[in-house]
């Protein structure tokens, strides 16, 4: 561009800056509970005013209002008798209005639907977004993958029980700053699967698809069918191979997904045949490997976000197994005006009187633990297991325990390595490990060797401890309405 042109331009700009208008916290939300809502919570009034607080921000943060406002959630209709075979692509928004979102400049947006399975394989619809980069980062010249964007499947830490919970429809991917924007900034493509019952809440019959909390079998299969279906939208443009990387939740998800690729006997065998051969390695961050172990998970947030699902499971399963009628109640309200993880948080977590006793020695607690604990299995490799040692949700003990018992498993011959951060937290976690596991990926891509032998990395910060920020104070603030734009620099 002429220096002339862009003086013009500038000046053109100039002329057209928008009135600035004070950004309040009022947010696009009015939400209040009825009075029979309030009653059934057994709150006070100002815990009720928290929790309308809560719902007004989450409200707030949903591009185009949410799921149940947006077209977008709602799959085509079938036009035959029965859904067509998961990992099909059902519907391709690319690229999506991304202004309604906070990601970085020069990044682009897009989101699918397509099928994937329940844990019992029933076919269902359910989203996902893609995350591409301004440019590829460079593969070796002789790699499959030279020109193309090399893939991350990102599997996601929990949001939510609920369709509004998605991280598709959130104005910052739900993970923005901590793994997404880093992702695609360092040139990759980044998959994220919402996981069925998160976004899509009906399937074709108008049955209510439930999020599967914790089945990790089953977000196996939201996250490898996704890889069908987002090869099938983007023909060529992705690698054929991938990296898979998790959080929390999504952390137990990743390494789950490394177990059924090396399953030789189990169901994965002939499901996945025609992914394993991209496969480059796991990444799995803080990750949830038993949570039905109240060692190392609170049980008071369990019990109701697992148990929601369970009947999906356990036909003939209700709630009131594992909760009291408090306990019931609330969550009946929680699911009316689909609470997120924060007003769950404020109504269980260690809250007296919301599950009953003996709750974990039932059957179906005992049953459910086994089908979705994570870890002391056969893996395909590599895999970084990346933990805090002072984090509070995932505590670093529970991890270790299950690291151990997966170097027993393959005799400490295997390639997974367990690098632990000093002082860190549950999500500081990715950024304390950032340099190391963006480095990691890299290297998968680049065909570089993995060192062997149940290898342990301890790290600690550079400085001392107190000059770091610890967790994070902030969050993205949308401002794409034009009176808001004078709040972000990279507007212009
Ligand atoms: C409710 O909040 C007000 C104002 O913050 C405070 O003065 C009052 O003690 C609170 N009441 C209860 C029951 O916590
Ligand atoms: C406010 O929410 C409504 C629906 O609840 C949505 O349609 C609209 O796009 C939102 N507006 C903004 C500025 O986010
Ligand atoms: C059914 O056909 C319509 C019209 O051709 C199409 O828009 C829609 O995507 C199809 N549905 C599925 C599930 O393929
Ligand atoms: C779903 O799978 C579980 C575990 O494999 C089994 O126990 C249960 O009976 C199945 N439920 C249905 C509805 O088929
Ligand atoms: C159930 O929880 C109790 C109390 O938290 C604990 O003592 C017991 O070992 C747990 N049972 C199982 C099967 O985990």
């Amino acid at each position: 561009m002429s220096k002339l042109v862009a003086l013009v331009l500038l000046s053109l700009a100039a002329a057209q800056f928008p009135p600035a208008v004070p950004h309040l916290t009022s947010f696009n939300s009015s939400f209040t509970f009825t009075p029979e809502q309030v009653s059934s919570l057994e709150i006070d009034a100002n815990l009720t005013i928290t929790l309308q607080n809560i719902i007004r921000f989450e409200n707030t943060q949903l591009a185009f209002g949410g799921p149940h406002h947006d077209a977008f959630y709602t799959p085509p209709p079938l036009n035959t008798t029965t859904p067509p075979p998961p990992g099909t692509l059902l519907s391709l928004q690319a690229p999506t209005d991304y202004s309604a979102y906070t990601i970085p400049p020069l990044t682009s947006l897009s989101r699918l639907l397509y099928t994937t399975t329940t844990y019992n394989g029933t076919i269902i619809p359910t989203s996902a977004f893609l995350l591409l980069p301004y440019l590829p980062r460079p593969s070796p010249p002789n790699s499959k993958s030279a020109g193309k964007i090399p893939l991350v499947l990102w599997t996601h830490g929990t949001s939510g029980f609920f369709p509004s919970a998605t991280p598709s429809s959130h104005r910052g991917l739900w993970y923005e700053t901590s793994a997404v924007y880093p992702l695609v900034e360092a040139g990759y493509a980044v998959f994220a699967p919402d996981y069925a019952g998160l976004g899509v809440g009906f399937d074709w019959d108008g049955n209510r698809i439930r999020h599967q909390y914790h089945a990790a079998p089953a977000q196996v299969g939201d996250v490898l069918y996704g890889l069908l279906a987002v090869r099938e939208a983007f023909p060529g443009l992705l690698s054929e191979e991938f990296v898979v990387v998790g959080h929390s939740q999504g952390g137990g998800v990743a390494w789950a997904v490394a177990e059924a690729l090396a399953d030789e006997k189990g169901k994965g065998k002939e499901k996945w045949e025609g992914v394993k051969g991209g496969y480059r390695g796991t990444v799995a961050v803080s990750p949830t490997t038993d949570a039905f172990n109240g060692d190392f998970a609170p049980e008071t947030f369990i019990a109701p976000t697992v148990g929601q699902a369970v009947a999906t499971v356990f036909p003939g399963f209700t709630q009131d197994k594992w909760l009291t009628e408090l306990g019931v109640n609330r969550w009946g309200v929680v699911e009316a005006v689909e609470g997120g993880i924060a007003v769950v948080q404020r109504l269980f977590f260690g809250q007296e009187g919301v599950l009953k006793k003996g709750w974990n020695e039932t059957w179906e607690a005992k049953a459910f633990r086994k089908l979705m604990t994570v870890g002391g299995k056969k893996f395909a490799g590599p895999l970084l297991i990346v933990q805090g040692d002072e984090d509070v949700y995932v505590p670093y003990e529970g991890t270790r325990i299950a690291v151990e018992k997966t170097w027993e498993v393959d005799g400490k011959k295997g390639d997974l390595e367990f690098y632990v951060a000093e002082g860190v937290g549950h999500v500081p976690a990715l950024h304390a490990g950032q340099v190391y596991w963006l480095k990691w990926i890299g290297e998968r891509f680049d065909g570089k060797g993995v060192r062997k032998g149940g290898f342990r990395t301890d790290v600690k910060g550079l400085l001392p401890k107190e000059w770091y920020q610890k967790f994070k104070y902030a969050f993205p603030l949308w401002t794409a309405l034009p009176e808001f734009q004078y709040e972000t620099a990279a507007a212009l």
